[in-house]
Protein backbone atom coordinates (compact mmCIF):
# COMPACT_ATOMS: atom_id res chain seq x y z
CA UNK A 1 0.00 0.00 0.00
CA UNK A 2 1.41 3.44 -0.24
CA UNK A 3 -0.64 7.04 -0.25
CA UNK A 4 -1.98 8.67 -2.78
CA UNK A 5 -4.06 12.02 -4.06
CA UNK A 6 -7.25 10.73 -5.85
CA UNK A 7 -10.15 12.45 -6.58
CA UNK A 8 -13.85 11.13 -7.33
CA UNK A 9 -16.02 13.82 -8.32
CA UNK A 10 -14.41 17.44 -9.99
CA UNK A 11 -14.29 20.75 -8.68
CA UNK A 12 -12.02 23.55 -6.75
CA UNK A 13 -9.21 21.97 -4.76
CA UNK A 14 -11.08 20.61 -2.26
CA UNK A 15 -11.85 17.51 -4.16
CA UNK A 16 -8.25 16.16 -3.86
CA UNK A 17 -8.22 13.20 -0.65
CA UNK A 18 -5.48 11.91 0.33
CA UNK A 19 -5.93 7.97 0.17
CA UNK A 20 -4.25 4.69 0.70
CA UNK A 21 -3.77 2.98 -2.99
CA UNK A 22 -2.60 -0.50 -3.48
CA UNK A 23 0.53 -0.09 -5.94
CA UNK A 24 1.23 -3.98 -6.71
CA UNK A 25 4.26 -5.55 -8.66
CA UNK A 26 5.55 -4.00 -11.91
CA UNK A 27 3.89 -6.09 -15.46
CA UNK A 28 5.63 -6.80 -18.12
CA UNK A 29 7.43 -3.37 -19.71
CA UNK A 30 6.85 -1.93 -16.42
CA UNK A 31 8.50 -0.02 -13.55
CA UNK A 32 8.31 0.49 -9.79
CA UNK A 33 9.11 4.20 -8.65
CA UNK A 34 9.74 5.14 -5.30
CA UNK A 35 9.15 8.57 -5.81
CA UNK A 36 11.13 11.37 -3.99
CA UNK A 37 9.72 14.74 -5.84
CA UNK A 38 6.40 14.96 -7.84
CA UNK A 39 5.90 18.31 -10.21
CA UNK A 40 2.85 20.31 -9.83
CA UNK A 41 1.63 21.40 -13.24
CA UNK A 42 -1.10 23.54 -14.34
CA UNK A 43 -2.55 20.65 -16.36
CA UNK A 44 -3.19 18.99 -12.72
CA UNK A 45 -6.09 21.87 -12.15
CA UNK A 46 -7.58 20.64 -15.89
CA UNK A 47 -7.78 17.53 -14.65
CA UNK A 48 -9.26 18.26 -11.47
CA UNK A 49 -12.00 20.61 -12.37
CA UNK A 50 -12.95 18.53 -15.57
CA UNK A 51 -12.10 20.97 -18.25
CA UNK A 52 -9.46 17.85 -19.54
CA UNK A 53 -12.22 14.86 -18.59
CA UNK A 54 -11.01 12.18 -17.05
CA UNK A 55 -12.45 8.85 -16.01
CA UNK A 56 -13.44 8.82 -12.27
CA UNK A 57 -12.46 8.17 -9.62
CA UNK A 58 -9.02 8.57 -11.17
CA UNK A 59 -5.49 9.38 -9.98
CA UNK A 60 -3.53 13.25 -10.64
CA UNK A 61 -0.33 14.13 -11.63
CA UNK A 62 1.95 13.57 -14.39
CA UNK A 63 5.26 14.43 -13.50
CA UNK A 64 7.47 12.47 -11.04
CA UNK A 65 11.02 11.54 -10.04
CA UNK A 66 12.09 8.72 -7.71
CA UNK A 67 14.41 5.36 -7.44
CA UNK A 68 13.16 2.03 -9.11
CA UNK A 69 12.67 -0.54 -6.83
CA UNK A 70 11.03 -2.89 -8.84
CA UNK A 71 11.25 -4.03 -12.43
CA UNK A 72 8.46 -5.82 -14.78
CA UNK A 73 9.63 -8.64 -17.27
CA UNK A 74 11.06 -7.45 -20.23
CA UNK A 75 12.71 -4.27 -18.77
CA UNK A 76 16.75 -3.88 -19.59
CA UNK A 77 16.38 0.09 -19.85
CA UNK A 78 16.17 0.04 -16.04
CA UNK A 79 17.54 -1.74 -12.81
CA UNK A 80 16.18 -1.60 -9.22
CA UNK A 81 17.86 1.53 -8.13
CA UNK A 82 18.28 3.74 -10.94
CA UNK A 83 17.33 7.14 -10.43
CA UNK A 84 14.54 8.15 -13.70
CA UNK A 85 11.77 10.59 -14.03
CA UNK A 86 8.89 10.77 -16.09
CA UNK A 87 6.32 13.53 -17.24
CA UNK A 88 3.33 11.85 -18.82
CA UNK A 89 0.71 9.15 -18.00
CA UNK A 90 -0.93 7.11 -17.59
CA UNK A 91 -2.13 9.38 -14.57
CA UNK A 92 -1.17 9.06 -10.78
CA UNK A 93 2.14 10.85 -10.32
CA UNK A 94 0.61 12.35 -6.71
CA UNK A 95 1.63 9.17 -4.67
CA UNK A 96 3.71 7.94 -2.80
CA UNK A 97 4.96 4.97 -5.41
CA UNK A 98 3.65 4.41 -8.60
CA UNK A 99 4.00 1.51 -11.54
CA UNK A 100 4.90 3.47 -14.64
CA UNK A 101 5.21 2.16 -18.30
CA UNK A 102 9.64 2.38 -18.89
CA UNK A 103 9.44 3.55 -21.86
CA UNK A 104 7.69 6.62 -20.59
CA UNK A 105 10.90 7.15 -18.16
CA UNK A 106 14.44 8.78 -18.49
CA UNK A 107 17.32 8.08 -16.39
CA UNK A 108 18.29 11.52 -14.53
CA UNK A 109 22.04 11.82 -14.64
CA UNK A 110 24.19 12.22 -11.91
CA UNK A 111 24.43 16.02 -11.02
CA UNK A 112 20.62 16.70 -11.24
CA UNK A 113 18.44 16.00 -8.00
CA UNK A 114 15.06 14.53 -7.37
CA UNK A 115 13.62 17.69 -6.97
CA UNK A 116 15.16 19.53 -9.94
CA UNK A 117 14.16 16.83 -12.08
CA UNK A 118 10.60 16.84 -11.21
CA UNK A 119 10.39 20.62 -11.46
CA UNK A 120 11.64 20.71 -14.96
CA UNK A 121 10.63 17.16 -17.15
CA UNK A 122 7.18 18.41 -18.01
CA UNK A 123 7.98 22.64 -18.11
CA UNK A 124 10.90 21.99 -19.60
CA UNK A 125 10.25 19.65 -22.65
CA UNK A 126 7.59 21.56 -23.16
CA UNK A 127 10.23 24.75 -23.84
CA UNK A 128 11.99 22.23 -25.20
CA UNK A 129 9.31 21.57 -28.63
CA UNK A 130 7.91 25.15 -28.27
CA UNK A 131 11.25 26.77 -28.92
CA UNK A 132 12.98 24.48 -30.89
CA UNK A 133 10.53 21.88 -32.65
CA UNK A 134 7.19 23.40 -34.02
CA UNK A 135 6.67 24.35 -37.53
CA UNK A 136 8.50 27.49 -37.08
CA UNK A 137 10.72 28.13 -34.37
CA UNK A 138 12.49 31.85 -33.45
CA UNK A 139 16.21 32.28 -34.36
CA UNK A 140 18.80 34.57 -32.80
CA UNK A 141 18.11 38.16 -32.39
CA UNK A 142 14.13 37.26 -33.07
CA UNK A 143 11.53 39.45 -30.56
CA UNK A 144 8.49 36.91 -29.52
CA UNK A 145 5.88 37.48 -26.83
CA UNK A 146 5.87 35.43 -24.24
CA UNK A 147 2.79 35.40 -21.73
CA UNK A 148 3.13 34.12 -17.93
CA UNK A 149 6.89 34.55 -17.90
CA UNK A 150 7.39 34.33 -14.43
CA UNK A 151 5.72 30.78 -14.28
CA UNK A 152 7.02 27.46 -14.14
CA UNK A 153 6.94 26.86 -18.06
CA UNK A 154 8.28 30.89 -18.23
CA UNK A 155 11.27 31.06 -16.50
CA UNK A 156 12.16 27.89 -18.05
CA UNK A 157 11.32 29.73 -21.23
CA UNK A 158 13.09 33.09 -20.51
CA UNK A 159 16.66 31.27 -19.43
CA UNK A 160 16.51 29.14 -22.54
CA UNK A 161 15.54 31.72 -24.87
CA UNK A 162 18.26 33.83 -23.51
CA UNK A 163 20.60 30.75 -24.67
CA UNK A 164 19.28 30.50 -28.35
CA UNK A 165 20.04 34.56 -28.60
CA UNK A 166 16.15 35.18 -28.59
CA UNK A 167 14.38 38.50 -26.72
CA UNK A 168 11.69 37.49 -25.14
CA UNK A 169 8.75 40.33 -24.41
CA UNK A 170 7.30 38.39 -21.54
CA UNK A 171 3.85 39.47 -19.85
CA UNK A 172 3.62 38.96 -16.27
CA UNK A 173 0.83 40.13 -13.19
CA UNK A 174 3.04 42.18 -10.72
CA UNK A 175 6.17 44.40 -10.41
CA UNK A 176 7.99 41.05 -7.77
CA UNK A 177 7.28 38.98 -10.96
CA UNK A 178 8.38 41.11 -13.72
CA UNK A 179 11.98 41.60 -11.71
CA UNK A 180 12.19 37.60 -11.20
CA UNK A 181 11.20 36.96 -15.17
CA UNK A 182 14.18 39.62 -16.08
CA UNK A 183 16.59 38.11 -13.89
CA UNK A 184 15.86 34.58 -15.72
CA UNK A 185 17.02 36.55 -18.73
CA UNK A 186 13.77 37.96 -20.58
CA UNK A 187 14.59 40.75 -22.44
CA UNK A 188 11.26 43.03 -21.68
CA UNK A 189 8.20 42.60 -19.62
CA UNK A 190 4.65 44.35 -19.10
CA UNK A 191 2.40 43.94 -16.56
CA UNK A 192 -0.35 43.08 -18.43
CA UNK A 193 -2.83 43.22 -15.72
CA UNK A 194 -2.62 47.02 -15.69
CA UNK A 195 -0.77 47.92 -19.01
CA UNK A 196 -1.90 46.43 -22.67
CA UNK A 197 0.64 44.42 -24.10
CA UNK A 198 -0.33 44.74 -27.40
CA UNK A 199 1.00 48.49 -27.18
CA UNK A 200 4.07 47.19 -25.09
CA UNK A 201 4.75 45.02 -28.20
CA UNK A 202 4.48 47.58 -30.52
CA UNK A 203 6.83 49.84 -28.42
CA UNK A 204 9.31 47.29 -28.06
CA UNK A 205 9.51 46.57 -32.10
CA UNK A 206 8.91 49.83 -33.30
CA UNK A 207 5.66 48.53 -34.74
CA UNK A 208 7.38 45.58 -36.75
CA UNK A 209 5.30 43.32 -33.88
CA UNK A 210 6.66 39.59 -33.20
CA UNK A 211 6.68 36.74 -35.60
CA UNK A 212 5.72 34.29 -32.47
CA UNK A 213 3.41 34.53 -29.92
CA UNK A 214 3.42 31.79 -26.95
CA UNK A 215 0.00 32.28 -25.31
CA UNK A 216 -1.07 29.55 -22.23
CA UNK A 217 -3.13 32.16 -20.80
CA UNK A 218 -6.01 31.31 -23.47
CA UNK A 219 -9.39 33.16 -22.84
CA UNK A 220 -8.17 36.40 -21.24
CA UNK A 221 -5.16 37.09 -23.57
CA UNK A 222 -5.79 35.05 -27.33
CA UNK A 223 -7.47 37.76 -29.23
CA UNK A 224 -5.13 40.46 -28.13
CA UNK A 225 -2.01 37.98 -28.49
CA UNK A 226 -3.40 37.94 -32.65
CA UNK A 227 -2.94 42.03 -32.50
CA UNK A 228 0.94 41.37 -31.65
CA UNK A 229 1.66 39.43 -34.72
CA UNK A 230 3.23 40.48 -37.95
CA UNK A 231 1.55 39.56 -41.17
CA UNK A 232 2.07 35.18 -41.89
CA UNK A 233 2.92 34.90 -37.93
CA UNK A 234 2.53 31.95 -36.06
CA UNK A 235 0.43 32.19 -32.68
CA UNK A 236 1.00 29.35 -30.20
CA UNK A 237 -2.13 28.60 -28.07
CA UNK A 238 -0.64 26.17 -25.47
CA UNK A 239 -3.05 26.32 -22.31
CA UNK A 240 -5.99 27.53 -20.37
CA UNK A 241 -5.04 29.19 -17.07
CA UNK A 242 -7.70 32.35 -17.52
CA UNK A 243 -10.35 29.56 -18.79
CA UNK A 244 -10.53 27.53 -22.76
CA UNK A 245 -10.40 29.89 -25.52
CA UNK A 246 -13.48 28.67 -27.23
CA UNK A 247 -14.72 28.57 -30.54
CA UNK A 248 -13.20 30.91 -33.18
CA UNK A 249 -13.77 31.95 -36.44
CA UNK A 250 -11.19 31.18 -38.76
CA UNK A 251 -11.77 34.26 -40.57
CA UNK A 252 -9.99 36.16 -37.83
CA UNK A 253 -6.66 34.71 -39.14
CA UNK A 254 -7.35 36.31 -42.48
CA UNK A 255 -8.34 39.67 -41.23
CA UNK A 256 -5.28 40.45 -39.29
CA UNK A 257 -2.96 38.86 -42.00
CA UNK A 258 -2.96 35.49 -42.51
CA UNK A 259 -2.15 34.38 -39.50
CA UNK A 260 -1.24 30.74 -38.32
CA UNK A 261 -2.52 29.02 -35.13
CA UNK A 262 -0.93 25.81 -33.28
CA UNK A 263 -2.79 24.50 -30.58
CA UNK A 264 0.29 21.62 -29.49
CA UNK A 265 0.83 19.04 -26.63
CA UNK A 266 3.39 17.52 -25.29
CA UNK A 267 2.24 14.77 -25.96
CA UNK A 268 2.64 14.68 -29.42
CA UNK A 269 5.98 16.20 -29.30
CA UNK A 270 7.60 13.38 -27.05
CA UNK A 271 4.72 10.57 -27.79
CA UNK A 272 7.80 8.33 -29.34
CA UNK A 273 10.20 6.89 -27.02
CA UNK A 274 13.31 8.75 -29.25
CA UNK A 275 11.90 11.86 -29.26
CA UNK A 276 11.52 11.90 -25.55
CA UNK A 277 14.93 10.71 -24.64
CA UNK A 278 16.65 13.24 -26.97
CA UNK A 279 14.46 15.91 -26.13
CA UNK A 280 14.86 14.98 -22.01
CA UNK A 281 19.14 14.88 -23.08
CA UNK A 282 18.95 18.38 -24.42
CA UNK A 283 17.55 20.08 -21.21
CA UNK A 284 19.97 17.96 -19.03
CA UNK A 285 22.75 19.21 -21.57
CA UNK A 286 21.25 22.83 -20.79
CA UNK A 287 21.06 22.13 -17.09
CA UNK A 288 24.08 20.30 -16.31
CA UNK A 289 25.82 23.27 -18.67
CA UNK A 290 24.30 25.97 -15.69
CA UNK A 291 22.81 27.69 -18.84
CA UNK A 292 19.56 26.72 -17.49
CA UNK A 293 18.93 27.21 -14.19
CA UNK A 294 15.85 24.98 -12.57
CA UNK A 295 14.83 24.54 -8.69
CA UNK A 296 11.32 24.43 -6.50
CA UNK A 297 10.53 27.59 -5.66
CA UNK A 298 7.85 26.46 -3.45
CA UNK A 299 7.59 22.90 -2.06
CA UNK A 300 4.71 21.11 -0.18
CA UNK A 301 4.26 18.02 1.19
CA UNK A 302 1.95 15.62 -0.80
CA UNK A 303 -0.97 15.52 1.59
CA UNK A 304 -1.31 19.21 1.38
CA UNK A 305 -1.93 19.51 -2.69
CA UNK A 306 -4.80 21.20 -1.90
CA UNK A 307 -2.94 23.84 -0.70
CA UNK A 308 -0.77 23.49 -3.76
CA UNK A 309 -3.55 23.88 -5.94
CA UNK A 310 -5.06 26.82 -4.77
CA UNK A 311 -1.97 28.92 -4.62
CA UNK A 312 -1.39 27.74 -8.52
CA UNK A 313 -4.31 28.91 -8.95
CA UNK A 314 -4.58 32.13 -7.39
CA UNK A 315 -1.33 33.10 -8.59
CA UNK A 316 0.86 33.14 -5.88
CA UNK A 317 3.43 30.44 -7.14
CA UNK A 318 6.35 31.36 -9.53
CA UNK A 319 8.46 29.34 -11.23
CA UNK A 320 8.00 25.44 -11.01
CA UNK A 321 6.59 23.84 -7.51
CA UNK A 322 6.68 20.29 -6.30
CA UNK A 323 5.02 18.00 -3.75
CA UNK A 324 7.07 15.70 -1.71
CA UNK A 325 5.70 12.57 -0.56
N1 LIG B 1 0.34 22.38 -24.30
C1 LIG B 1 1.40 21.94 -23.62
O1 LIG B 1 2.17 21.12 -24.11
C2 LIG B 1 1.65 22.47 -22.25
C3 LIG B 1 2.62 21.88 -21.43
C4 LIG B 1 2.89 22.46 -20.19
C5 LIG B 1 2.16 23.56 -19.75
N2 LIG B 1 1.19 24.07 -20.55
C6 LIG B 1 0.42 25.25 -20.15
O2 LIG B 1 1.36 26.29 -19.86
C7 LIG B 1 0.82 27.13 -18.85
C8 LIG B 1 1.82 27.28 -17.74
O3 LIG B 1 1.91 26.07 -17.00
P1 LIG B 1 2.68 26.04 -15.62
O4 LIG B 1 2.43 24.70 -15.04
O5 LIG B 1 4.06 26.49 -15.84
O6 LIG B 1 1.87 27.12 -14.76
P2 LIG B 1 2.36 28.58 -14.29
O7 LIG B 1 2.77 29.36 -15.49
O8 LIG B 1 3.36 28.41 -13.21
O9 LIG B 1 1.03 29.16 -13.66
C9 LIG B 1 0.07 29.75 -14.48
C10 LIG B 1 0.28 31.27 -14.60
O10 LIG B 1 -0.67 31.76 -15.53
C11 LIG B 1 -0.89 33.10 -15.25
N3 LIG B 1 -2.34 33.41 -15.29
C12 LIG B 1 -2.92 34.32 -16.10
N4 LIG B 1 -4.22 34.39 -15.89
C13 LIG B 1 -4.50 33.52 -14.89
C14 LIG B 1 -5.70 33.18 -14.23
N5 LIG B 1 -6.88 33.74 -14.52
N6 LIG B 1 -5.63 32.23 -13.24
C15 LIG B 1 -4.47 31.65 -12.94
N7 LIG B 1 -3.29 31.95 -13.54
C16 LIG B 1 -3.30 32.88 -14.52
C17 LIG B 1 -0.32 33.40 -13.84
O11 LIG B 1 0.86 34.19 -14.03
P3 LIG B 1 0.70 35.82 -13.84
O12 LIG B 1 0.25 36.00 -12.42
O13 LIG B 1 2.04 36.36 -14.11
O14 LIG B 1 -0.34 36.23 -14.83
C18 LIG B 1 0.03 32.03 -13.32
O15 LIG B 1 1.11 32.06 -12.43
C19 LIG B 1 -0.52 26.51 -18.43
O16 LIG B 1 -1.56 27.13 -19.16
C20 LIG B 1 -0.37 25.07 -18.87
O17 LIG B 1 -1.58 24.44 -19.09
C21 LIG B 1 0.92 23.54 -21.77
Amino acid sequence: MAHAIRFHKTGGPEVLQWEDVAVGEPGAGEVRIAHKAIGLNYIDTYHRTGLYPLPLPSGIGLEAAGVVEAVGAGVTEFKVGDRVAYCNGPIGAYAEKKVHPAERCVKVPDGIGFEQAASMMLQGLTVQYLLRRLHVVPKAGDTVLWHAAAGGVGLIACQWAKAIGVNIIGTVSSQEKAKLARDNGCAHTVIYTKEDFVAKVNEVTGGKKVPIVYDSVGKDTFMKSLDCLQGRGLMVSFGNSSGAVGPTDLGILSAKGSLYVTRPTLMSYVGKRAELVAAAGELFEHVLAGRIKVAPRQSYALKDAVQAHRDLEARKTTGSTILVP
